[in-house]
């Protein structure tokens, strides 16, 4: 049973009895083992005042970490979250971004919108960074400006986005906001120095103190303030852990916090299968990728060492905001806490530097906790998800009416909404634009042209990712049999999952078509527009036979034309598919 319920019963036999407990009210209480509930009601009827959080709307804790890997292991080396997010809440083991970096990637979380509906697709101008956020219109529409609408008191600290900076900043401010103390470019990545800027104050830049540890300050002093008041609230906490530190467009690896910096000596990065193989592995420049030498493999496990210290703090802003809300019972008890990056990391994988940017699972299948009213403890969920949901999520956990240009749609998270998950789709899409950014000291030259489409399909009985670059090289890989993407199986005759391989490309490539534009509706239900009729809902579904000719000799191809930096269409061969009859 959800708090606000227990908070209407409680009203309600209130109203009936006008004062004073009712015999039926204090075993409901009871029964839900929430005797710490009791007192701090007791603690209200005493003071007289009524709460706001009492049966109202839900409230949020959004805390949001920067290039924090999945793939790597670093959730291992947080116990905050394995006891407080792990422990006590659901874990999406399929939780994607669908754009492998920041910027676009955050406002594609915050709009609920796929990067190809926002063109805010790269860090700076002229594609991405705050300046595009803001020319694109998507300051007046995203979700602080939606929360308030609703009532909401809305609080932010750490970093917004990409180019969000001491020139940006108040050209104009960020719009939906109670509260703010946001971190600005420069100094954004400095950990010992970063540049904040809080409400419409000027920005102060704090040497000595470090970034992380002054965003769980921050979030504090917004937790006093959103508990005082009388509207439901949403904090977003956006630490830079374990970001590499960043200065002048020089990538060097995480400082931790002075406490934390001898801790996991000789720790090193996981040796997967895909770590710095023997054989290239991947397409397009991936695959022209020297094997690294022992130095650079030494550098990239000290680089993997900074990213696990830096992620200390994180967990110790984990444990400040339990603390605070442990002292409010009734509103902890009506919070969701959410813990997840901007989009993953690679170090050494299929020989890449330390970075993200690329269509492997390691930059897109992200970490992803839910915890709260409703929400199963200690539960894993491997249905597919993206970024794009978690706006639909919010709203439609906060009852509010999905809008019909959300690209997304409301993950299941309460055991509730998990009983019934048959209509999810099994797909999820990626995509990127512009240049790889390798990161640390042996990353070489930026420009590699990185524009590519992507779409993994994951069901209980098939999982495959599958890409296609912007120099028309293909990718598929079977992730079942083959989950750090090493054999491609592209143009191989032979089956996988007893279906024939190029027949099986036709109809993800007819998929990958569906998805690149879409728009609304048609990104959660592709195979609504490949199948008009309605009798495709899968892609084992549009497997069959019948289709055959359809998908491989009628259907149009994704291609590019150019590697263009930017999303324009025009190098970007067909936008639409041709629907089946
Ligand atoms: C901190 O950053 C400010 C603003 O960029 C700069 O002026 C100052 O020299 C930096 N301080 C240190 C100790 O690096
Ligand atoms: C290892 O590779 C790096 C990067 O290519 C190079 O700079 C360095 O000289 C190499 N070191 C050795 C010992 O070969
Ligand atoms: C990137 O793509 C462009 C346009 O397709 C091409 O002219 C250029 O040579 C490519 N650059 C590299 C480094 O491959
Ligand atoms: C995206 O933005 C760029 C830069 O402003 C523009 O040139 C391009 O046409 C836009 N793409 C679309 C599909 O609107």
């Amino acid at each position: 049973m959800f708090l606000s319920d227990v908070g209407c019963e409680v009203l309600a036999s209130m109203l009936t009895a006008v004062i004073g407990w009712l015999s039926e009210s204090r075993i409901m209480l009871f029964s839900l083992k929430k005797a710490v509930l009791a007192s701090s009601w007791a603690a209200f009827l005493v003071a007289g005042k009524a709460h706001g959080h009492l049966g109202s709307k839900p409230n949020f804790i959004f805390i949001i970490t920067d290039d924090q890997d999945l793939h790597l292991n670093s959730l291992n080396y947080q116990p905050a979250v394995q006891r407080h997010f792990a422990q006590q809440g659901t874990f999406f083991s399929k939780h994607y971004c669908t754009i492998a970096i920041c910027c676009p990637s955050r406002v594609s979380l915050l709009t609920g919108r796929a990067a190809h509906n926002t063109n805010v697709t790269d860090v700076s101008a002229p594609y991405g960074g705050y300046t595009k956020f803001i020319s694109e219109g998507w300051n007046e529409k995203y979700l602080p400006v939606w929360l308030q609408d609703e009532g909401y008191n809305t609080y932010y600290t750490g970093k917004l986005m990409n180019g969000h900076s001491t020139t940006t900043y108040n050209d104009p401010f960020a719009k939906g906001w109670t509260a703010n103390d946001f971190f600005l470019d420069p100094n954004t990545y400095i950990y010992y120095n970063v540049t904040m800027q809080k409400d419409q104050d000027v920005p102060v830049t704090y040497p000595g103190e470090y970034s992380t540890d002054l965003a769980a300050e921050r979030s504090l002093g917004f937790l006093d303030d959103a508990i005082s008041k009388d509207a439901p609230f949403f904090i977003g906490v956006a630490p830079i852990g374990p970001h590499a530190e960043t200065i002048s467009g020089s990538f060097n690896p995480p400082v931790p916090a002075k406490r934390h910096k001898d801790l996991f000596p000789g720790l090193k990065v996981p040796r997967t299968e895909n770590f710095n193989p023997d054989v290239s592995s991947g397409a397009s420049w991936i695959s022209q990728l020297a094997q690294q030498n022992q130095t650079v493999v030494d550098y990239n496990d000290e680089f993997y060492r900074a990213r696990i210290q830096s992620l200390q703090a994180v967990d110790d802003l984990i444990e400040s905001i339990i603390s605070r809300l442990e002292k409010d019972p009734l509103v902890y008890e009506n919070t969701y806490l959410i813990y997840t990056t901007d989009n993953g990391y690679h170090i050494g994988q299929h020989r890449l530097a330390p970075g993200k940017t690329c269509p492997i699972e390691e930059d897109y299948n992200v970490p992803f906790f839910i915890r709260g009213p409703g929400i199963g403890k200690g539960k894993v969920v491997s249905l597919p998800t993206s970024h794009t949901d978690i706006v639909p999520t919010l709203f439609t956990l906060a009852g509010i009416p999905l809008q019909a240009e959300f690209d997304g749609e409301p993950m299941p998270v309460t055991a509730e909404q998990l009983q019934d998950t048959g209509h999810r789709s099994e797909h999820v899409n990626l995509e990127f634009w512009g240049d790889s950014i390798p990161e640390g000291g042996y990353g070489g030259s930026s420009s590699k042209n990185n524009t590519y489409k992507s779409v993994r399909v994951i069901a209980q009985s098939y999982d495959l990712a599958y890409t296609v670059w912007c120099n028309n090289d293909h990718e598929i890989y079977d992730m079942k049999s083959d989950p750090g993407q090493m054999n491609n199986l592209h143009g191989s005759a032979g089956e996988v999952y007893g279906w024939d391989i190029e027949k099986l490309t036709a109809r993800i490539d007819g998929l990958l078509l569906t998805l690149k534009a879409c728009k609304g509706a048609v990104c959660t239900r592709p195979w609504a527009k490949l199948h008009p009729r309605g009798d495709v809902l899968s892609l084992s579904d549009a497997m069959k036979p019948a289709f055959d000719d359809f998908y491989v000799e009628q259907q149009l191809k994704v291609t590019f034309t150019a590697c263009k930096e930017g999303y324009l269409a025009e190098f970007e061969g067909a936008l639409e598919p041709v629907a089946y009859d």
